[in-house]
């Protein structure tokens, strides 16, 4: 028996990646899984990987009426909605001073906007059902700051707090709603920016953190965060709603001192 038996879910930004990984397991766990995303090709062929279980939509989270189209293929193709992941995101890396303000927004647009429309777009079929869980997978960039992502950061905080009032709101109606805060997520989303940050430090002392630090000495795997979400998605958190499920082995709770003593 998998967990998600007879769920019927949208994940955003489903074409490769935490959303590409997360689609598998909600496959695996029994659900039926509308495959969303802009990337129409590398879409495609994550759905038909996964078989009959699967449908591919072309949703660009920032349309509206591309939301509603995409609902009612859930609607029509699998009979309901019960599980909402609003996982695609956009990163840019700039300093404050040097962000170009049309990409501020359209940052903003994706990441927040794009889930607000979401969450609008599945509430009354979710109601109809009886309920369902959203998961607003956000990053660990919603908790703190860092120099070069304020555009990001300000999307995933706004993110962050769409998911406190929408829990508030929508637990009348059964409606969980939680934020995913993952640690790391596809090296395609954030390799140009790695590459221009290494030729950055090529010329000063500094080093990019080195995973000795990091509590668990290994970087994550999409799995890691696949798996919190499917927990989320499930009935085994029934009454978990409003949360920071943070997701990263320990990295926002504190670092490996070198040389100090450890077990
Ligand atoms: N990559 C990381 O290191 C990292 C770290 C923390 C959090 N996250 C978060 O994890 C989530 C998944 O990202 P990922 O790491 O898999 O990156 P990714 O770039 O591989 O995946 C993001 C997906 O979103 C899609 N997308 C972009 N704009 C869209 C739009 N307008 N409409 C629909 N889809 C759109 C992309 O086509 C892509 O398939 C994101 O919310 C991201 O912010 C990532």
């Amino acid at each position: 028996m998998g967990r998600l038996d007879g769920k019927i879910a949208i994940i955003t930004g489903a074409a490769r990646g935490t959303g590409e990984t997360t689609a598998r397991f909600f496959a695996d766990e029994g659900a039926e899984v509308v495959v969303a995303d802009i990337r129409d090709e590398l879409g495609r062929e994550v759905a038909e990987g996964i078989g009959d279980a699967a449908h591919y939509v072309h949703l660009d989270v920032r349309e509206p009426a591309e939301w509603q189209a995409a609902v009612e293929t859930a609607v029509e193709r699998f009979g309901g909605m019960d599980v909402l992941v609003n996982n695609a995101a956009i990163l840019d890396v700039a300093s404050i001073a040097d962000t170009d303000p049309a990409l501020l927004r359209e940052i903003v647009m994706v990441n927040q906007v794009g889930a607000f429309l979401g969450i609008q777009a599945v509430i009354e079929p979710m109601r109809q059902r009886g309920g369902g869980s959203i998961v607003n997978v956000a990053s660990i960039d919603a908790l703190e700051g860092s120099n070069g992502v304020a555009a990001y950061t300000s999307s995933k905080w706004g993110l962050r707090g769409l998911t406190k009032a929408a829990a508030v709101e929508l637990g009348m109606h059964a409606i969980r709603v939680n934020t995913l805060c993952p640690g790391g997520g596809s090296a395609e989303m954030t390799r140009p920016f790695v590459e221009a940050a290494i030729e950055r430090l090529q010329d000063r002392t500094e080093r990019l953190p080195d995973r000795a630090q990091h509590p668990f000495h290994r970087g994550s795997e999409l799995a890691d965060f696949a798996r919190a979400i499917v927990w989320l998605a499930s009935d085994d958190s029934s009454y978990v709603s409003g949360i920071d499920l943070t997701v990263d082995g320990g990295w926002t709770v504190g670092k490996v001192e070198p040389g100090a003593p450890f077990s």
